[in-house]
């Protein structure tokens, strides 16, 4: 773990730095397994903040102690695409590491505080659309694999992903 690292929820102020994080983070870390012509299309609609998210409340930032933002994540009712979903299901949404600082526990410490929230917001299960690379990483915070699926980003792009669930 990084010594001092505190998680906060965001608000529209941390835009840059999200975005900066999820450039950082999801082309160095996903070529590892994709193939180029996938991710040359993906990268440029599932790299960039939502500043929606940002804005919900459950969305959240774990920065150092100079306020470096290192991982975040959050949760929504609503899916990744959209619609509104039941209330007592939850949606992972975007959670990622910066590359130089993987395997601290960073993305841990995000879900768990991710899980936490949404059990006391009511819901029960939740559900992520898991890139293949992180699959390992939510199998570890007691996901399981619902099965692969092939995300329609817009029309004519899609990115595979892994369906994955855990009660809570
Ligand atoms: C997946 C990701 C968020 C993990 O971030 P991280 O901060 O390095 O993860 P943690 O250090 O919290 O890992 C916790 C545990 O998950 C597992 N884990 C994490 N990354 C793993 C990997 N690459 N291979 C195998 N297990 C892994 C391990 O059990 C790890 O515990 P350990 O280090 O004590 O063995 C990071 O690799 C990432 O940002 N990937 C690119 C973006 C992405 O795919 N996001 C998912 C969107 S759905």
């Amino acid at each position: 773990m990084v010594d001092t690292i505190t998680i906060r929820p965001t608000t529209q102020h941390d835009l840059g730095a999200v975005d900066a994080l999820l450039a950082a983070s999801y082309p160095a870390l996903l070529k590892r397994d994709y193939a180029p012509s996938v991710l040359v299309t993906a990268l440029p609609l599932i790299s960039r903040a939502n500043p929606a998210l940002l804005r919900s409340g459950t969305y959240f930032i774990a920065e150092d102690a100079e306020g470096q933002a290192l991982a975040a994540g959050g949760w929504t009712r609503s899916a990744p695409q959209g619609g509104v979903g039941l209330p007592e299901i939850g949606h992972v949404r975007h959670v990622a590491t910066h590359p130089s600082h993987l395997r601290k526990g960073l993305a841990q410490a995000i879900v768990t505080r991710v899980l936490a929230d949404a059990l006391a917001a009511g819901v029960e299960r939740m559900i992520c659309q898991s890139t293949q690379t992180a699959v390992p990483f939510y199998k570890a915070m007691g996901f399981r694999v619902r099965g692969e699926i092939l995300i329609a980003l817009r029309p004519g792009i899609t990115f595979p992903a892994v369906e994955m669930e855990r009660a809570l």
